[in-house]
């Protein structure tokens, strides 16, 4: 490990450092890890000094079980105007007709967005885990398989865009009771309108999970679900630049439903500290500046997809409408994982993934990798960067005995440094 001396001028972490010299030793080095590798995880962002200063403040001491005004725990006053006013931003920002402010995360939204509407054994139609889906959409270890009987619905194997053909005949076959769209591993827009269609043709609840991408719906680059949708949910960590957390929207007829499905049906005390980072985070979001910055991140995707066509290098669904870039390593003739290794000895920080029609033989080391642009935007960087963080992927995926790895590390570290 790096001495701490090494470090320079990053974070001191005084206060952990006087009384915890070993865990100041590890803040500093993940502090390093984050400052000076190439972040190109597609769930990841840096959330701005406002955001960490509410999320660190004396909130976090604070009890509030319950809803604003309708709390059993003392002394809430403060914190009740605290919550009114993410829940506010909230609505604002998506043009909601109601906000829960509380999960603890997207995978809590999800399954209270569930928990709202459905009974035990009722029917989801939802898209598969392997082909795109989050494993909160009906993968077998998790309780919403238990609840719910979830029916999958895919890609097109030859464009790796949603089959709508086949969702539309599913949902009239099997008449689900709710309709889930949104993907944990899709780097295209959805046609929201169409799922409505379907939606309100089997009289099927519409919920749609947007957590990747609400970050890029604030800032009005792709297009908003929450007009289309009965229950949207979306997490304020990725593209939306906040802190580790989720958000309920819905239509006020199902306000009370949504509420009583975070707490007490599923949820504790809510995490007020977390509560006010959203509401910091929602007023960032609201301003011109933020959405200068959703532009500029599926921009800077979309050229990034470009040059990395150029470097002869495949991407599912042949490009990008948001953040995630998609590649198929599986003409490279190695796994995700290993695709993943080969990027890592460089410094550069991405996720391996499974790409939807994979051979079967691949699955445990995944056929892809996946990476994102919300955070390197962040960073302020624009085209050019993207062309040389291409240049760098498709060397390091192409250099199986690692002989340009001190080459490439330095050339990663010295535009990263720029940032
Ligand atoms: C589509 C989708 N839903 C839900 C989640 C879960 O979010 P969390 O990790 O905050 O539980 C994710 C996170 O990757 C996601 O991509």
């Amino acid at each position: 490990m790096i001495a701490d001396e090494e470090y320079g001028d990053t974070n001191d972490f005084a206060a952990v450092s006087a009384q915890d010299p070993t865990l100041a030793h590890l803040l500093r080095a993940e502090f390093r890890r984050q400052s000076t590798s190439l972040q190109l995880m597609a769930g990841e962002n840096f959330a701005s000094s406002a955001v960490m200063e509410a999320l660190g403040s004396v909130l976090m001491n604070k009890y509030a079980e319950g809803r604003p005004g309708r709390r059993l725990h003392g002394g809430c006053e403060i914190v009740d105007e605290i919550e009114l006013l993410a829940e506010q931003r909230a609505t604002e920002v998506f043009g909601a007709e109601h906000a829960n402010v509380q999960p603890y995360s997207g995978t809590s939204s999800v399954y209270a967005a569930y928990f709202s509407v459905l009974k035990p054994g009722d029917a989801v139609l939802a898209m598969s885990p392997a082909q795109g889906g989050h494993y909160t959409h009906g993968y077998s270890e998790t309780i919403a398989s238990r609840w719910f009987d979830f029916i999958e619905y895919g890609v097109n194997g030859d464009t790796g865009i949603l089959d709508y053909d086949q969702i539309r005949d599913l949902a009239r076959d099997k008449r689900p009771r709710a309709i889930l769209c949104g993907a944990n591993a899709y780097p295209r827009t959805i046609d929201y309108a169409l799922f409505r269609q379907i939606a309100e043709e089997v009289h099927a609840y519409l919920i749609v999970d947007a957590c990747p991408t609400a970050g890029l719906i604030a800032g009005g680059v792709v297009p908003n679900p929450v007009p289309y949708s009965d229950i949207v949910c979306v997490v304020t960590h990725k593209t939306l630049r906040g802190p580790r957390g989720g958000i309920l929207l819905g239509r006020s007829y199902l306000a009370d439903r949504l509420d009583d499905a975070v707490y007490p049906f599923s949820q504790g005390g809510p995490h007020m500290h977390s509560i006010a980072a959203k509401a910091t985070a929602l007023a960032e979001a609201a301003t011109p500046q933020f959405a200068a910055y959703a532009f500029q991140t599926v921009a800077n995707a979309q050229h990034l997809a470009a040059a990395l066509i150029n470097e002869g290098i495949l991407l599912a669904t042949g490009g990008t409408d948001t953040h995630q870039v998609i590649i198929d390593v599986t003409s490279l003739g190695i796994s995700g994982l290993e695709a993943r290794a080969r990027c890592a000895r460089s410094e550069i920080v991405l996720d391996a993934c499974h790409l939807p029609h994979a051979p079967q033989r691949s699955i445990d080391a995944g056929t892809g990798i996946r990476l994102g642009t919300a955070a390197v935007t962040t960073q302020g960087m624009l085209e050019p960067q993207m062309e040389n963080i291409a240049s760098f992927i498709a060397r390091a995926l192409r250099d199986a005995e690692g002989r340009d790895t001190e080459s490439l590390t330095n050339a990663v570290r010295s535009l990263v440094s720029q940032f």
